[in-house]
């Protein structure tokens, strides 16, 4: 029976719905290598989870966090243990792994591109031999870049994309996911463009993640209400009430129904209304929220874009449609902010990149999701 466990590490069987899109990430690896692009908390590392409990016949899935690697090394390190764990499970390559292992590289520190060429080719030699092919589901990429940046400098981060980039041209039957709750293009920007020779990451297919389509949002609704044992009146109208004022996101859905849990509340249509309510006006902010506030001097560190980033949102919180771009550039012009089209443009496609925005097909501009803006609102006070 699965709980409310906002945050928490789920086990795969309780990660609902996704089905489609795993397919289609398989389907694209049959290819290519994958760059899985997401809102934070939407639901990324769940996915690869997924995808790592039960691969299609003919292919192996090993996920590794990245997130404590602070170096090359250690790197290159958890390539080569993850290959070590992908031969384990092929007896007839037992003999090749242990070769490996007592290879002539060893794992000391100055040697860790021969190391990760060599577990490549072992990696590909050994696909080859069996028939099963590997792919390595790598979460918080963009995060272990940063930290390499961080601790061995920018050109180590830049040698390790680099790395990673001919390796993928080199052998065409390698695969790789990337993903992580950091976008790769704002580590790619802190490290200066001049070091970075080619766009590192331009050879894989990138694919959005969006939150949960409204039948597996209103499924783990209903799972969890049973999991907790919170009964209504009408479990299928609690359940879409839920999945609504989430915005579909299952990070949500799971602290609505933490919420109701805990404050001993009848899961009733109303009550789950008033206790979105609460939670996002909550000091505490349980659905750390505050992020997409917290986080714009940061993505955009010149004050000028800052202050027009929050100026734009705060003219979009207020109007109920998507808006062009002409009525965008004089409402921020009255506010005093000297822009011209031009650069307005250019914050606004950052802002999409960054999933604040979107555009709908007249090229007019939104908020990305309802539930961003509704609680702008609140917390701006609009
Ligand atoms: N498909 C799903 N079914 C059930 N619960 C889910 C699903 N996807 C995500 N969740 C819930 O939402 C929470 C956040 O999901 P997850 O950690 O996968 O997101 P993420 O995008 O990797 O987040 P971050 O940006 O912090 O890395 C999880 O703890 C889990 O409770
Ligand atoms: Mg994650």
């Amino acid at each position: 029976m699965v709980k409310a466990n906002p945050g928490g590490s789920l086990d795969p069987r309780f990660i609902v719905g996704r089905d489609e899109l795993i397919r289609q990430i398989w389907d694209v690896l049959e290819r290519q290598c994958v760059l899985l692009n997401a809102e934070r908390r939407i639901g990324k590392t769940s996915i690869v989870r997924k995808m790592a409990a039960c691969p299609p016949s003919g292919w192996l899935a090993v996920f590794q966090d990245l997130e404590k690697i602070h170096t090359p090394e250690e790197f290159s390190e958890a390539v080569y243990r993850q290959v070590q764990q992908y031969l384990s499970w092929l007896p007839k390559l037992k003999k090749a792994a242990e070769e490996h292992k007592t290879g002539e590289y060893g794992l000391n520190s100055r040697s860790w591109k021969p190391l990760l060429e060599d577990t490549i080719r072992q990696l590909m030699d050994a696909q080859k031999k069996s028939g099963k092919r590997l792919v390595m589901l790598w979460d918080e990429v963009p995060y272990m870049i940063n930290n390499i940046r961080k601790r061995s400098g920018e050109q180590q981060a830049v040698e390790v994309l680099d790395q990673l980039r001919s390796l993928r041209q080199e052998n065409p039957e390698l695969r790789m996911v990337f993903t992580g709750s950091v976008g790769l293009h704002h580590v790619l920007d802190s490290i200066q463009a001049a070091q970075i020779s080619a766009a590192p990451v331009n050879d894989m297919y990138a694919i959005e993640v969006t939150p949960l389509e409204s039948d597996a949002a209103k499924q783990l609704a209903r799972e969890l209400l049973l999991g907790e044992s919170l009964t209504s009146k009408d479990t299928d109208k609690s359940a879409a009430t839920i999945a609504l004022e989430a915005d579909y996101f299952p990070f949500f859905i799971h602290h609505i129904v933490a919420g109701l849990k805990l404050g001993g509340i009848a899961p009733e249509p109303d009550n789950i209304r008033s206790l979105v309510r609460r939670q996002l006006t909550d000091a505490n902010d349980p659905w750390e929220l505050g992020h997409f506030r917290k986080r714009i001097p940061v993505y955009y560190a010149q004050e000028q874009d800052a202050r027009l980033v929050t100026t734009i949102m705060d003219h979009l919180a207020g109007c109920p449609d998507f808006i062009s771009l002409n009525d965008l550039l004089s409402a921020v012009q009255m506010q005093g902010v000297t822009v011209n089209r031009d650069e307005l443009i250019r914050v606004l496609r950052l802002m999409e990149r960054d999933h604040y925005l979107r555009r709908n097909d007249d090229g007019h501009y939104q908020f990305r999701f309802e539930l961003i803006k509704r609680w702008w609102k609140l917390d701006r006070g609009l």
